[in-house]
């Protein structure tokens, strides 16, 4: 008679080591990282937990929830979508397939921003973000200088509940309105901030299904050429704001073509190129004359 030897659970590095493998066969272009952050939502733990229990054993219902986690992601699906979060310059975003998941591009923009805020004397600093999304630029700024009072607008208002719910949970003093850029704005603002949409109708082809298939289609395209929004959100500031300054997030191929709709809008304005780490144009910082 054959002595029956139950098998050993799997431990969490094998689940770990697995998920990265199946993963990274499965399109992934950071497995190992997306195993960990689904392996620590499905358990409840933050990721730098997982270090040090990695020979803890998984029971089934943890593996239930891991592998489900995971099987998602094979199909694609961002890993802030399915853990429902997002960290953007050092804090947790709520996202939902409403909003565009932060990227870490735009944190050039906030710190830009944030230096410039922090430099301006002011009871009250008014910042308005156009298309604001999930909320992260309005609401870092307002989290990150006291003196702001952000307004942030969009046209989705899925997407403004997440940003309502953001501001919430953070504790940031922002408004939120449901209108075309800065339409509805009245009175003067000491910045008014935007990542617009900018992927042109061809590069929307060739993104990666992660984003294609599952980010909001209204949150990336930017028309034939990736400038209709710019064209539109600065023509509504020409036309209903009154900004000191104006930044705006710019892929580094068109800052030069927006460079250039910002001179033909507004007549006199001195535009700056802000730098990212990798030395490519990410801001243009425009002074109003
Ligand atoms: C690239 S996403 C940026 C979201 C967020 N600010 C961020 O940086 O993660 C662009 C946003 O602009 C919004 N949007 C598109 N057209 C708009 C319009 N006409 N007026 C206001 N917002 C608009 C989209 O709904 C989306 O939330």
């Amino acid at each position: 008679m054959t002595p029956e030897v139950a098998a050993a659970a799997p431990t969490l590095i094998d689940v770990l080591r697995l998920s990265t493998t199946y993963l990274g066969d499965h399109g992934s272009t950071s497995a190992r990282l997306d195993s960990e952050l689904l392996c620590a939502h499905a358990l409840g733990l933050r990721r730098i937990d997982l270090y040090l229990q990695f020979d803890r054993p998984l029971d089934e219902a943890e593996l239930t929830s891991i592998r489900e986690l995971i099987r998602r992601r094979g199909k694609g699906e961002p890993v802030a979508y399915i853990t429902g979060t997002r960290e953007f310059y050092g804090r947790s975003f709520h996202v939902t397939p409403d909003v565009l998941v932060p990227r870490p591009d735009t944190e050039t923009l906030v710190q830009h921003a944030v230096g410039f805020l922090r430099d301006r004397p002011g009871a009250e600093l008014r910042v308005a973000d156009l298309g604001t999304g999930s909320g992260c630029i309005a609401v870092t700024l307002a989290a990150e200088v006291t003196a702001v009072r952000a307004v942030g607008t969009d046209v989705s208002a899925a997407a403004l509940d997440v940003a309502r719910a953001n501001a919430d949970s953070l504790g940031a003093d922002v408004s939120f309105v449901e209108c075309s850029w800065a339409d509805c704005l009245e009175g003067g603002f000491d910045l008014i901030v935007s990542n617009p949409p900018y992927v042109t109708t061809a590069e929307f082809e060739a993104v990666d299904r992660d984003v294609r298939d599952f980010e909001p289609p209204g949150a990336l395209l930017g028309g034939d050429d990736g400038l209709d929004a710019y064209r539109a959100l600065l023509a509504s500031v020409r036309d209903h704001a009154n900004a000191a300054r104006v930044m705006l997030e710019v892929d580094p191929r068109h800052a030069d073509a927006v460079a250039g709709l910002v001179s033909a809008t507004f007549r006199g304005a001195t535009t700056v190129a802000v730098l990212d780490l990798t030395g490519r144009t990410r801001v243009l910082d425009v002074a109003m004359a």
